[in-house]
């Protein structure tokens, strides 16, 4: 595993990131040297597909059904255009934000994205380092690759958010809240729109779920309540006419990862998962307990009994749900549609934003995210209402191309773009970006 040590955060070096940035990469560039991680999204994004497996680009990349909700938000962006705004002094500029009680030195955050070993060995570790040394709060998921105590332990002094798949399982939900507390998660996001897997093309036709490769359960397969569900399963008797798996070179290396992803269970190396029956147990439950499509308003109540931490809703994209999260007394709103992952041909979220925005009227944070692609995106959804904005899939790219300097990358060019635009639009700071700053198409 690479270590690397994190900066401190600093609010100074958000302030003075866009000039930084510039002029690293064209003084880089007079001795010929490109920025590895591309700055253009486009590039990026082609980038990362050189360097990832089909499967792993396939998964971090793809979306829903034809993947018209990927278009839509992005298409949602382009209805709104940032006036230039010269002659005014700009020369001192301040990205700061309030969010979750603590003043942040930007207002980008990582959203949480699911196993991110696919796309770099050190996945979590190196996310959670980079966001830490940009002073960016970072999300981690439910289905992460790393225990959420070990990738707490990577990034001394990151701020940290954790994401929960609300399991069938109770118990498991309330050990999950318990250990992201313990391990100083700073709020709980309860992802809301995967209680049902979305039709996902393009790893449909690879016939590929990294979960059932034992990978991304990392969360899972290190809780003591899910060990617990585990051993529980395997003394059960087999579950007559469960399917079994023909034997192929492809069975056999899933064999071995999934053996190999099994060390917390049976305590041992390779040989030890080999042997024993609780990895691929693992597995099965799993894919039991992963999420319930049987949970509603009324069940989530019950995450107050679990945490002391502020939660909030992600996956709330319709108004009316938006009113349903406040009387339910959340802490806040996360508008998602999960990235055009879940529902092919959804509404774009950027189009609901300013609705959405105005029904919470300042009462709790909104946090946005869903076709964020750069740092002028990051103003648009600013200047609609958002508080703070979370980026997805490019930082997985520069995971993938780069490992932690790449995400370091990706991170350090959204904020440039963002504070060079809010600069142009001849604004000082994110609490003067509003509407006005924006012109309808
Ligand atoms: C969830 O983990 C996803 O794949 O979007």
């Amino acid at each position: 595993m690479v270590t690397s040590s994190v900066a401190p955060d600093d609010p100074a070096a958000a302030r003075g990131i866009s000039r930084r940035t510039q002029s690293d990469i064209y003084r880089a560039g007079i001795s010929g040297t490109r920025p590895s991680v591309p700055v253009d999204p486009d590039r990026l994004e082609a980038a990362a597909r050189r360097a990832l497996s089909a499967e792993a680009f396939a998964y971090i990349a793809g979306g829903a059904g034809a993947e018209q909700t990927m278009a839509a938000n992005r298409d949602a962006f382009d209805r709104w255009q940032v006036w230039p705004r010269p002659l005014r002094d700009v020369s001192e500029r301040d990205l700061g934000v309030d969010f979750l009680g603590i003043r942040r030195p930007s207002p980008l955050i990582l959203a949480p994205l699911g196993v991110m070993e696919m796309a770099h060995a050190d996945a979590d570790l190196a996310v959670a380092r980079a966001a830490a040394s940009t002073g960016v709060p970072y999300t981690l998921s439910n289905q992460a690759s790393y225990p959420m105590e070990e990738t707490a332990r990577s990034a001394p002094g990151g701020s940290r958010l954790f994401q929960l798949y609300w399991s069938a399982s109770d118990e498991l939900n309330a050990s999950l809240l318990a250990r992201a507390e313990a391990s100083g998660c700073e709020a709980i996001v309860v992802t809301l729109d995967t209680h049902l897997l979305g039709w996902r093309t393009r790893d449909l036709d690879l016939a590929y779920l990294p979960f059932t490769r034992g990978m991304g359960i990392a969360q899972y397969t290190s809780d003591p309540v899910f060990q617990r569900l585990v051993r529980e399963r395997v003394r059960m008797p087999r579950a007559a006419g469960a399917p079994g798996v023909k034997v192929t070179p492809k069975a056999v290396a899933a064999a071995l990862t999934i053996a190999r992803k099994g060390a917390p269970l049976t305590g041992g190396g390779l040989r030890d998962g080999l042997r024993s029956p609780l990895p691929r147990a693992a597995v099965e439950t799993f894919l039991d307990v992963f999420s319930t499509p049987a949970l509603t308003w009324g069940h989530l109540a019950k995450a107050r009994e679990w945490t002391t931490l502020p939660i909030i809703l992600k996956g709330i994209v319709h108004p009316d749900d938006a009113r349903h999260a406040i009387d339910a007394g959340v802490d806040g709103l996360w508008i998602s549609n999960h990235g055009g992952r879940q529902i092919d041909r959804s509404v774009p979220t950027l189009a609901v934003l300013p609705e959405i925005a105005d029904i919470v009227g300042g009462r709790m944070p909104v946090v946005f995210d869903s076709g964020v692609r750069g740092g002028a995106d990051v103003a648009i959804a600013l200047a609609l209402g958002a508080t703070v904005v979370a980026l997805g899939r490019p930082y997985a790219y520069g995971l993938g191309i780069a490992g932690e300097e790449g995400v370091r990358d990706v991170i350090r060019n959204v904020l440039a773009e963002l504070d060079i635009t809010l600069g142009l639009a001849g604004l000082t700071s994110i609490a003067e970006l509003d509407r006005s700053a924006l012109r309808p198409v």
